[in-house]
């Protein structure tokens, strides 16, 4: 099939190359000129595990090209999918404007029967907001002949970031919400080479399927940081109530990972702008309230355990692990790593960082003051204590015994658990997690 995607981020690139990867022909259009410049060089503006090889496999097969002029690749497309970028806007609600003008465009260029899929996350409602948009475009432009042929659906992705690709090609689901059978069928078949059970459903339902994932697997976060809490009070250890909970096949093992609270570029966004949506329809969304609450509380728990510990921090030299929201990617929009820095540096520490990837995209926001620091055990070299904000894998994998000597106090602060299971108090450390007694 012939597929058009608008928008070349981290779901439109993934999403893009997935599909040509299964076989279609997929166009990708940004308006960006240096990415679309960068990817036709075969370069990924991002890191993100396997993109790189995948884009070379399909530039090399001619089954994916990059173009600013949506023009020139819209002709024939038989489904044109929607993937920019959906801010928070101020007041916590989705920022559709780049969703809408996108639309606006399609409407003026079309010519043709086409369905227009929305791989955004946008609130229900947004889908039949675009298709009107995009047969009002395509009457002015005078096609009215076309306008009634356009249909739409919404096809939402579940994607994470850092493992996109197995996401894409071993999805738990596919969610089709389209209120025309033809548009299921031939979504189905754009799908076809994935192995995994079919939603087909209404467009609002499957806009609102998106939105309650999110905001589910964030509740489950906030949950088990408020278990964390409490086990800290009662000296229970956190990690094993979550295995003991978590092997319930009712509850399941997966986000139950106390710490300092999810970012990203989703959960933040997608959990108020849900809260946000209710608000709208007249209906109080207490849970979700108390899971942001509670995912704000918990970066000041632990920047206070922090304080507790050390005492004024003024002058102290920081050293931290970790800048991107989580593992396996450079992402750092709205990371909790970052708000730590910051905190930190406001608080007139000396602030050393390290992360495997995120040190650029980092670098645009962190003050002058921070030193980033080539190695991880570069960055503690004489620091007053370690701060682990990311759970990168290779931060369990570092000469202790010389991260031991490096550290001017052999002091961690382990906002993620993820050396909890190492026994560090027997290696000399003095150790501080979350929840774990
Ligand atoms: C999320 C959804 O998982 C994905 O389906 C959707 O398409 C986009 O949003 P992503 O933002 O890439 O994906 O990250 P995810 O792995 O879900 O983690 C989100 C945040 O929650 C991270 O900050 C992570 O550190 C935190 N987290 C996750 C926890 O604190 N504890 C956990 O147990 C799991």
């Amino acid at each position: 099939m012939k597929v058009v995607m608008i928008g070349t981020g981290y779901v439109g690139l993934t999403t893009g190359l997935g599909y040509a990867k299964l076989g279609h022909h997929v166009a990708c259009v940004d308006t960006d000129v240096a990415k679309i410049a960068q990817l036709d060089l075969g370069e990924v503006p991002f890191y993100e595990p396997e993109l790189s090889e995948i884009l070379r496999e399909m530039q090399e097969e001619g089954r994916v090209m990059f173009t600013t002029d949506l023009a020139s690749v819209i002709g024939r497309a038989e489904v044109i999918m929607i993937a920019v970028g959906t801010p928070a806007s101020p007041t916590g609600e989705a920022d559709l404007s780049a969703v809408f003008q996108v639309a606006e465009q399609i409407g003026s260029l079309l010519d043709h029967e086409a369905v227009i899929v929305v791989k955004s996350t946008v609130p229900p409602g947004t889908n039949k907001a675009v298709i009107a948009r995009v047969r009002a475009a395509m009457q002015k432009a005078g096609k009215e002949v076309y306008s009634d042929v356009v249909t739409n659906a919404s096809v939402p992705e579940f994607l994470r970031e850092g493992s996109a690709f197995v996401d894409f090609f071993k999805p738990d689901r596919i969610v089709v919400g389209a209120d025309d059978r033809i548009v299921q069928t031939i979504l189905d078949r754009l799908h076809v080479g994935i192995n995994a059970p079919r939603v087909f459903t209404t467009v609002e339902s499957a806009e609102l399927i998106k939105y309650a994932a999110n905001a589910f697997l964030a509740t489950k976060i906030s949950f088990i940081n408020e278990i964390a809490n409490i086990a800290e009070r009662i000296g229970a250890d956190v990690t094993e109530v979550a295995r003991g909970i978590g092997l319930d096949r009712r509850i399941g093992p997966h986000f139950l990972q106390a710490g300092i609270g999810y970012g990203g570029s989703c959960f933040p966004k997608d959990v108020s702008a849900l809260h946000q949506l209710s608000g709208m329809n007249g209906y109080t969304f207490k849970l979700l309230s108390s899971v942001i609450e509670v995912n704000n509380r918990q970066r000041d728990l632990f920047f206070a355990k922090i304080e507790r510990v050390m005492g004024p921090l003024k002058g102290r030299k920081i050293a931290v692990w970790g800048l991107a929201f989580k593992n396996d990617t450079d992402d750092v929009r709205e990371s909790a790593a970052i708000d730590f820095v910051q905190r930190l540096c406001g608080r007139g520490a000396e602030v050393v960082v390290y992360d495997p990837k995120a040190m650029r995209n980092a670098k645009v926001i962190l003050s002058q003051q921070v030193t980033f620091a080539p190695t991880a055990l570069d960055a503690a070299m004489g620091a007053d204590a370690l701060l682990i904000l990311t759970p990168w894998a290779e931060f369990r994998n570092v000469s202790f015994s010389f991260l031991h000597s490096s550290l001017l106090e052999p002091r961690i602060f382990d906002g993620r658990n993820l050396l909890a299971d190492l026994d560090l108090a027997q290696k000399g450390f003095e150790y501080y997690g979350i929840g774990l007694g």
